[in-house]
């Protein structure tokens, strides 16, 4: 399971302190764990069960399982919440048998599109497009592209090289329907951003030949360990606790550090969440993230030297899977006291330094969990879809809608004509 502890030698977050906190917001949790009757219609994540059941999956399964077998590239098109889930589990587990993956519908640079649609010609195409409500510039109109192009190409064809994933009486509904596209349903009831476990996160991974169960079975197992236990000694509420105990006390960034670049993209997603939900009102942490050791480089001058602005979440794997050993040189090249370690040494000494150094200056949390599998994948989904509940309902801030977001779309749509 995922382990959390706090390290605070500023005292930022005393323990009795926090154990006061956890008290005082028992209510949020109860709130949570029962579900609001304001929010049902965006709660249908809460219960995984309720789109990532057997009968669903299997479905999921099977179609992908065709896609796989004639597919050399499988491109998903989305952007924002309805794709940063499934790309997070295909680049944190990218050692798979599956067709190549390629992302589309999260870019209008037009260098970037010509160089993808470069290098997919002449391959055998499926698409997954992936949109809730069929109106988003970005993955609409690399959409369009696509199928003209899987339409030259295949003629009436084209129509079983593409999936679309969308609300059910939408207008991509209809176009899948009068056009013969396999159809999944994004669920009314889930926001994109918390849409892991539906077809929205789970098809493109069953495809790159993800073990789709087990990733489930991680957010299941994460869902009854936080529906059932209590205040004290709830993991997700102790995390909700500790964010906004360090919001308070005026830290205004959080920052989510990892050791592994296949983390890169969980992170992205980890950042969607945290900002589209409680960047609300003038209020919320602004989430940030940060590889190391690349970033470490940067980051570390500000953190030990500049404004205090931020406290640290490391996101700590256990088994990093591989070892590279370092041989002894014939050169004197002044690395000899490296000889005969591992890279996975110093990967681990390199974090606890950091640890300890960006410590001694600001608050920091550990979440580790034992490796970057499916399974543990599922748990950290849930686990922050829950914690991201919580925490919001301490703000007082509405978790589930994004009006921000929405503004920028009506300015674009303005200028260019719609
Ligand atoms: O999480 C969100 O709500 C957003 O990031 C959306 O996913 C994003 O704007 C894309 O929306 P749509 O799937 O409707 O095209």
């Amino acid at each position: 399971m995922i382990k959390l502890s706090i390290h605070d030698k500023g005292g930022a977050v005393g323990l009795e302190e926090l154990s006061a906190q956890i008290k005082q917001n028992a209510g949020a949790l109860k709130i949570v764990q029962t579900g609001e009757a304001r929010y049902t219609d965006t709660l249908g994540w809460k219960d995984v069960t309720e789109w990532a059941n057997p009968e669903a999956i299997d479905s999921l399964l099977q179609k992908a399982e065709e896609v796989r077998r004639n597919a050399d590239v499988f491109v998903l098109v989305g952007v924002g919440g309805s794709n940063q889930a499934a790309r997070a589990v295909m680049k944190a587990i990218p050692d798979t048998d599956g067709p190549e993956i390629v992302y589309m519908g999260n870019t209008i640079s037009p260098y970037d599109v010509a160089r993808i649609l470069d290098h997919i010609r002449g391959k055998s195409i499926y698409i997954n497009v992936i949109m809730k409500n069929f109106e988003t510039l970005e993955p609409g109109i690399s959409f369009r592209i696509l199928r003209t192009y899987l339409e030259e190409t295949y003629g009436e064809a084209a129509s079983e090289r593409i999936i679309a994933t969308g609300t059910p009486g939408s207008k991509l509904h209809q176009m899948a329907t009068e056009n013969g596209y396999t159809f999944l349903s994004f669920p009314e009831n889930i926001g994109a951003r918390f849409s892991t476990m539906s077809s929205v996160g789970l098809f493109p991974p069953a495809v790159a030949g993800i073990d789709i169960r087990s990733l489930v079975l991680g957010a299941l197992d994460m869902q009854k360990q936080l529906q059932t236990s209590p205040p004290e000694e709830n993991l997700a509420l102790r995390y909700a606790c500790i964010r906004n105990l360090l919001h308070q006390r005026g830290y205004t960034l959080e920052m989510l550090t990892y050791f592994e670049p296949r983390l890169r993209y969980f992170s992205k997603w980890w950042m969607q969440l945290f900002a589209e939900s409680e960047g609300k009102d003038g209020k919320g942490l602004f989430p940030v993230s940060s590889e190391c050791t690349e970033d470490l480089h940067w980051v570390g001058q500000f953190i030990q030297c500049g404004s205090p602005l931020l406290f640290e979440t490391f996101l700590s794997v256990e088994d990093p899977e591989e070892e590279v050993h370092i041989n002894p040189s014939r050169l004197d090249d002044g690395f000899a006291y490296l000889d005969s370690k591992g890279f996975s040494t110093l990967n681990r000494a390199a974090e606890r330094a950091t640890f300890s150094a960006h410590n001694e200056r600001l608050p920091c949390m550990k979440l580790s969990i034992p490796k970057i599998s499916p399974y543990y994948l599922g748990q950290l989904f849930y686990f922050f879809q829950y914690s991201c509940y919580i925490s919001a309902t301490i703000l007082g801030v509405n978790p589930f809608d994004q009006p921000g977001v929405e503004a920028y779309k009506m300015a674009m749509f303005q200028s260019l004509g719609k």
